[in-house]
């Protein structure tokens, strides 16, 4: 009797077409994000800001990585969208000392989550949490790479915007939390495709990263919207905007529509246009070669974004005001 193969993202197939991809696509949005798995890693912030612990990975075998292990994408396609991410990940220290920098002034509890503990000096003496956990991907995508070529590879040399006060604190932490978020975000559906088009090993650590990028979007996500109560539609019209800067001209749908956005009614002021935040998609498509790739590869991508987009506004717009401060608030707010 036939028995089809099944990893993570359910069943293999070996030469997918779209709708067996988007199978996959939708059976790890189920697993992976699902409202008590979205809900578990908020509830979570507390219990981080008390005793910091990162999270533990899966024992992974790490010699059993193999070219096999890629499904229904070319392998040199696939080489490149992951050294084009291991691009995106690094560098991660500036990225988490310039958070830690905007948050210190609104959230110090949650600046030493993202980026530890400073001396007088400006010496790192504590690693915040995001680090710890951020800082394993890199050398995570760089193995698969090696492994698969017998090449080593390292990151090209980025800088990340250091901290630039601009307006007041507040205003300046929502701009910089919105490019955090969509980063996150990005990350977050970035590997939950890739996991789709591998197998075994690969796959298996493509799950450690996607997990941690869940964990973070979430946090950062359920934050901003307790520091933020008027922010929550901008950041969906913020993202989408960010989907559309990668659309080609004749596909713009009008995507608001299809997420009703209306859907809470009422008026919401947003803190800063839109228009005013550069692209951090286009910095992060571009680094992962976006314009060679297949229609369909395309086309499964805008799919996963817009259906993590749409669970995300819709589990977002549940939460409410109480509850989002049972998870992100501190005793400094309560002036303890
Ligand atoms: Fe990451
Ligand atoms: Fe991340």
């Amino acid at each position: 009797m036939y028995q089809p193969t099944r990893d993570l993202a359910g069943e293999v197939c070996f030469r997918p077409n779209f709708f067996q991809t988007k199978a996959r696509i939708n059976y790890l949005i189920d697993e992976y994000l699902s409202p008590e798995e979205l809900g578990d890693r908020l509830e979570d912030l507390p219990r981080q800001f008390e005793n910091p612990q990162p999270r533990q990975w899966a024992t992974i075998n790490w010699q059993d990585i193999n070219p096999e292990q890629v499904v229904g994408l070319e392998l040199d396609v696939f080489l490149s969208i992951i050294k084009g991410a291991l691009d995106t990940e690094a560098p991660i220290r500036d990225y988490t000392q310039t958070s830690r920098q905007y948050l210190e002034p609104i959230h110090p509890t949650m600046a030493k989550f993202v980026g530890g503990e400073i001396n007088k000096d400006g010496k790192i003496i504590e690693l915040g949490l995001w680090e710890k956990e951020e800082r394993l991907h890199t050398p995570a995508l760089a193995k698969i790479y090696q492994q698969l070529t017998n090449q080593k590879i390292i990151p090209q040399l980025r800088t990340a915007k250091s901290y630039q006060a601009w307006e007041n604190p507040y205003q300046d932490l929502y701009k910089h939390g919105l490019h955090r978020v969509a980063t996150e975000y990005s990350a977050a559906c970035l590997y939950l495709w890739l996991m789709s088009h591998t197998t075994g090993t690969i796959q298996e650590i493509l799950a450690e990263l996607l997990k941690d990028e869940v964990n973070h979007l979430v946090k950062f996500w359920g934050m901003g919207m307790w520091l933020y109560p008027h922010g929550a539609k901008h950041l969906i019209q913020y993202l989408l905007s960010q989907i559309h800067t990668i659309l080609p001209i004749s596909c713009e749908v009008s995507l608001q529509s299809q997420l009703n956005l209306n859907e809470r009614g009422g008026e919401e002021t947003s803190p800063c246009p839109i228009k005013l935040l550069k692209s951090t998609f286009q910095r992060m498509m571009s680094a992962l070669d976006w314009q060679s790739w297949s229609i369909l590869s395309r086309g499964e991508l805008i799919y996963t974004f817009i259906w993590v987009l749409k669970l995300m506004w819709h589990w977002s717009s549940q939460l409410t005001p109480e509850y989002l401060q049972s998870c992100c608030a501190t005793p400094e707010f309560f002036g303890e």
